[in-house]
């Protein structure tokens, strides 16, 4: 039975359902012999904070790749919003702009200044003309601006992308996400390797930005700790099979699917060699 709620704004009701990720028994193969992904299944509500966390090569890029359309599943269904995300889906692609992207690299484009990489963010709304010499409109410049001074950044809108450090390279990608107007945020590990203040600044700025426009976060970690800190739900995953997911409710963790492990266990097993 499909699930709806009300989504409340001061202007008007918008009725909408309330599952926005499905995943239904997902493989993929980058090679076509060896699969990266096998069996996932995943069931995301409106508005969560979804962690997906694993060791290295256990295919979570590959698993926010298939949400984002840039991969295809070998076998299996997805639906993203109810529309599968398949670059040859007219529907799909009309939709793509909703989805903000932040990949493992970041995807910044180093020679030009920050407040024109978060301007990227708002090109799927520019005019063919607009967009051909890159020429924003001024309310779009204010809005830019705006989110750079929520990121923390405001003062180094003229700096180039290559001259930030790692933290700030973060905040500029999560700038050019916001910029879309996103409903999903797909976020590949944006603060490994960042020192435990700056993380946590970084996963604030994520959670302040969810409570603001009711944004949906999938966020790949290395570190279940931070994972459990923020998340509603973590799904981890091994060797391409989710083996596990569990939920966060205040201080109570909720098994979803766990086999047999413990809580102990899923501690144990992510305490000591989460970090590349
Ligand atoms: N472009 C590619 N071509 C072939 N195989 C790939 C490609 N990208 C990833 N793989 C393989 O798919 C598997 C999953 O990779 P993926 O990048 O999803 O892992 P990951 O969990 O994100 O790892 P990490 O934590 O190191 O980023 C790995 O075995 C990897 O070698
Ligand atoms: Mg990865």
């Amino acid at each position: 039975m499909t699930q709806i709620q009300m989504i409340q704004n001061p202007s008007f009701s918008l009725i909408s359902t309330k599952k926005i990720i499905q995943m239904n028994d997902v493989w993929t193969s980058y090679d076509s012999k060896n699969f990266a992904l096998k069996g996932i299944n995943i069931s995301i509500d409106r508005g969560t904070n979804y962690a997906i966390i694993g060791q290295s090569g256990s295919g979570k890029s590959t698993l926010l790749k298939l949400m984002n359309g840039m991969m295809n599943p070998s076998k299996g269904t997805i639906k993203i919003d109810y529309v599968s995300p398949n670059m040859n889906n007219k529907k799909f692609k009309n939709m793509m702009h909703t989805i903000g992207y932040i990949p493992q690299s970041l995807g910044l484009v180093k020679n030009i200044s920050v407040l024109e990489n978060t301007l990227l963010g708002a090109l799927p709304r520019l005019s063919k003309m607009q967009s051909l010499f890159k020429k924003f409109p001024e309310h779009e410049i204010k809005e830019a601006k705006r989110i750079l001074n929520l990121v923390g950044l405001s003062g180094k809108e003229d700096r180039k992308a290559y001259m930030l450090s790692g933290g700030e390279k973060r905040r500029v990608a999560i700038a050019r996400a916001l910029m879309q107007k996103p409903t999903i945020l797909l976020a590949d590990e944006i603060v490994s390797e960042l020192d435990h203040v700056t993380a946590h600044e970084i996963m604030d700025l994520v959670a302040d930005a969810q409570k603001r426009m009711n944004l949906t976060a999938i966020m790949v970690h290395h570190d279940m700790q931070l994972a459990l800190e923020y998340a509603n739900r973590v799904a981890v995953i091994k060797e391409g099979q989710k083996i596990l997911e569990i939920g966060v409710e205040g201080d109570t963790i909720v098994d979803f699917q766990t086999g047999d492990m413990t809580s102990d266990d899923i501690m144990e097993m992510y305490a000591g060699d989460t970090k590349k």
